[in-house]
């Protein structure tokens, strides 16, 4: 998820059980271009392997260009990005628009698949406007095309965020391809997992905006029962997070980075509506950091525990030139 897929997030989801953890969308004009920031994207750590790494963009030669640089970085897995519904992307032939241009998007994952050695999947929507079947038709063409994978937001682009994932063309989709299909949308709890894939016949499910702050949903999702995080775990988890996206993405960055997550955190009646709202306002993250400790002494142990059991930094691979730490 952009914006949301720090390394700091995928090394916490692969300690709270995801099989395979997934980067932010990585454009491959910014590679191209060696783009400072988009080449902090590529950070891998060895502990957050099996990972994949998405990328987006429209030319095919550029886009295989990238995805061997994704590859030399570490990547486990390339993703290919047909879904995104961001203006932003889709004006530039990217994301999304590719749905509408199958033979463009045929003719990236040909060039992507013939760059690469590691396995090369697609991630798209189900068409860009409401109701559309799109999917359908590009998904066996994209498999034709060498796609290893195929996962299935199944909402319209027009849609965004709003209404829910129609999995009955998930399932659909299955019976199309012989290769995995993994379903991504509305997947917030064990019983809702199970249904989609008994329902759709999916090989996995993607997990996406039920872990922002709370890795305990993968927990959930993967062994049942209704345990709760305490407090302490909650702060220390929180602060394990900041520490790591400091390392990530430099002080400065990090600081409005991490505002939204406070509410993700502390939200779920785990913590006063309130004291949301005094985080968000403090200036620094040291800060921060004192009012959690303060608000749960315990975390302070936990947190001691988990740094203690986490790979140092210096374990961390990080393939990539020195020039590009810090994120830019
Ligand atoms: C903030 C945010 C950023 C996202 N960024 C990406 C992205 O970069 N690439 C992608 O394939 N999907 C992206 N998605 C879509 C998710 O991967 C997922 O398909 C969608 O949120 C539905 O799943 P969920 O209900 O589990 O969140 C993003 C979603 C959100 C909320």
């Amino acid at each position: 998820m952009a914006g949301v897929s720090v390394q700091a997030f995928r090394r916490q989801g692969r300690r709270f059980g995801a099989g395979l953890v997934c980067s932010e969308m990585v454009s491959c004009a910014g590679i191209e271009h060696r783009n400072e920031r988009t080449l902090g994207y590529l950070r891998v750590a060895s502990d957050e392997h099996p990972l994949a790494i998405q990328i987006f963009g429209s030319e095919p030669a550029t886009m295989a260009e990238a995805a061997r640089m994704v590859e030399a970085a570490g990547a486990d897995l390339i993703d290919i990005n047909f879904g995104c519904p961001v203006r932003k992307v889709t004006k530039t032939g990217a994301g999304a628009t590719l749905l509408d241009d199958p033979d463009r998007a045929c003719r990236i994952v040909e060039a992507v698949a013939g760059a690469a050695d590691v396995p090369v999947t697609v991630k798209m929507r189900r068409g860009l406007e409401d109701g559309s079947r799109a999917c359908l038709d590009v998904g066996p063409r994209l498999v034709g095309a060498g796609a290893a994978a195929l996962t299935l937001h199944p909402r319209s682009a027009k849609q965004m965020y709003t209404g829910t994932a129609d999995h009955s063309l998930t399932a659909e989709l299955v019976e199309l391809v012989d290769v995995p299909v993994i379903a991504s949308g509305d997947v917030t709890s064990r019983a809702r997992a199970q249904a989609v894939l008994a329902t759709t016949g999916a090989a996995a499910v993607m997990i996406g905006r039920a872990t922002q702050g709370n890795p305990w949903a993968l927990r959930e999702i993967l062994e049942g029962g209704d345990a709760q995080p305490s407090r302490e775990e909650v702060a220390a988890e929180l602060i394990l997070f900041m520490r790591e996206t400091v390392r990530e993405l430099g002080e400065r960055r990090a600081t409005s980075f991490l505002k939204k997550f406070y509410g993700w955190y502390l939200g779920h009646g785990r913590f006063p509506r309130p004291f949301k709202q005094e985080l968000v306002q403090l200036a620094t993250l040291e800060e921060v950091e004192t009012r959690l400790l303060a608000a749960a002494p315990g975390a302070a142990d936990v947190l001691a525990r988990l740094e203690e059991e986490l790979p140092s930094a210096d374990d961390v691979l990080l393939d990539l030139p020195i020039s590009i730490y810090g994120g830019g």
